[in-house]
């Protein structure tokens, strides 16, 4: 009887700790945050008409169901709303790592009127063009290869005409990530028959992006098998270096993907496809299927718990 309570409290405990630190993760992450004059203040800053309340509303419920917006979107006409940019921003990835306003736009964050608050602060009608500088502080890889990339040409050079900066994309303050799924319809905004600007693009996006889902899958697969074979005792070393490379190259698909050269991006996709199923291919014969089911440790350890249970009945 006594053992029975004993793992009973074991097993409450465990789960207790469970739920407890699903809660507690976000809540210190967030609770961190609220030291700073900037976020202080600028979250008191209310919109003052309707209609502003109104996209914001909007602006969430798309964040919440995971839609993005075309360029010209709610977040463009709350920007001009100094409120709604607290609110685009605490419900962000970057609120929850701590990328607070003055990371970007300077400022001290120890003042607490606005006008000691705002020295130093950057001019705004240039922060657009000064993003891949101002993000790529953090984002350094992403920077170095859109250095590369002609969007970057374009931003650089005096031509006119459109060309994306990183905030085009992710927004200044939601910085949302857009799926393979939505690229086609947010790059055929310029990349289209009418501007001129490669209109094949958009249709190639979405199936380089939709390809990294199959190196992936590959990876997965040849790990799986991986494992197994180890656990028969086979010597997984040649296998385990060709999946080693296919990680790597997903590693920095990310920072790939800036360069904006999409060949190129098929090719190193295709360099980590074969890479993992060359690892596939490396495990030696015959070991990569499970071994027919025996009982095995929870088995064990099952049965030994009815004999035990038995035997202090019986006392
Ligand atoms: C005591 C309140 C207060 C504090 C503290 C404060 N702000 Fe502001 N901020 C405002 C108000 C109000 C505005 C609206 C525009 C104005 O009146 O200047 C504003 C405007 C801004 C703007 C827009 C400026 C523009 O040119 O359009 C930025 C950017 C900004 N704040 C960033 C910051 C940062 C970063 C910090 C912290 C280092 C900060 N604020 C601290 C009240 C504050
Ligand atoms: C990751 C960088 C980043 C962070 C963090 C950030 N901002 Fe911004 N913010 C920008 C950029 C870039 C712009 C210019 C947007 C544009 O031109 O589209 C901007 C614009 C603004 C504006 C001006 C909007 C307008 O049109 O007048 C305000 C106000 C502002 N930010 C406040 C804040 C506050 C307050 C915080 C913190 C709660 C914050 N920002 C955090 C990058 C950032
Ligand atoms: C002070 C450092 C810092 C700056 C400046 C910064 N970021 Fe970030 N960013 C982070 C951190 C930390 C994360 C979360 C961890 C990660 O994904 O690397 C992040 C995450 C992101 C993500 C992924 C979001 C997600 O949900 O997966 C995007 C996109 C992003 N940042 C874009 C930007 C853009 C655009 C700018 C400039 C306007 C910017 N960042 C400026 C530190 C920064
Ligand atoms: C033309 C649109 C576009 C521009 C410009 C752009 N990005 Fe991205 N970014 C994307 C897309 C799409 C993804 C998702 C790529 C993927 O799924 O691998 C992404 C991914 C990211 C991520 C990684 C998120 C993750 O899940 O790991 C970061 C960080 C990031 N971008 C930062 C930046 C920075 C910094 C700049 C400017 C130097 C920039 N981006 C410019 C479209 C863009
Ligand atoms: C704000 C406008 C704008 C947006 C949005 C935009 N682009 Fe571009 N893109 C350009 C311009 C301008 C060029 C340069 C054209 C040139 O110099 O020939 C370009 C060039 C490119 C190129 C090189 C094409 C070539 O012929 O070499 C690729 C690839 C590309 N963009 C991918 C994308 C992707 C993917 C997206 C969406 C995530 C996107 N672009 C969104 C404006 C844009």
């Amino acid at each position: 009887m006594r053992w029975k309570n004993v793992s009973g409290i074991i097993i409450i405990t465990a789960l207790l700790l469970l739920v407890l630190q699903l809660f507690i993760q976000p809540v210190v992450a967030l609770s961190n945050v609220t030291n700073n004059s900037c976020a202080d203040c600028h979250s008191k800053l209310i919109f003052t008409t309707e209609e502003q309340r109104k996209f914001i509303d909007i602006r969430i419920q798309h964040l919440e169901s995971g839609i993005s917006c075309s360029i010209e979107c709610h977040e463009d006409k709350l920007n001009k709303s100094i409120a709604s940019t607290y609110v685009m921003w605490s419900i962000s990835t970057h609120a929850l790592f701590e990328v607070t306003c003055e990371k970007c736009h300077g400022g001290n964050k120890l003042a607490n009127t606005k006008n000691e608050a705002h020295v130093g602060i950057s001019n705004i009608s240039n922060a657009r063009q000064e993003t891949p500088q101002m993000c790529g502080k953090c984002h350094v890889p992403e920077l170095e290869q859109f250095k590369s990339s002609k969007h970057f040409k374009k931003l650089e050079s005096t031509e006119e005409g459109p060309a994306p900066a990183c905030v085009t994309c992710h927004q200044s303050h939601s910085v949302r990530v857009l799926t393979a799924s939505e690229i086609e319809d947010f790059c055929s905004n310029c990349h289209n028959n009418i501007t001129g600007i490669n209109p094949s693009v958009p249709q190639k996006a979405e199936a380089a992006l939709s390809s990294v889902k199959e190196l992936q899958d590959e990876i997965a697969k040849a790990r799986s098998e991986m494992i197994i074979a180890k656990a028969n005792g086979a010597n997984v070393n040649e296998s385990e270096a060709s999946l080693e490379s296919a990680r790597s190259v997903l590693k920095d698909i990310p920072s790939v993907w800036h360069r904006f050269n999409l060949s190129y991006f098929e090719t190193e996709v295709q360099k980590g496809i074969v890479n993992a199923r060359n690892a596939e291919t490396q495990i030696p014969a015959g070991t990569q299927t499970a071994p027919t089911k025996s009982p095995g440790f929870e088995g064990f350890i099952l049965i030994s718990c009815i004999i035990a249970i038995y035997l202090l009945r019986r006392h």
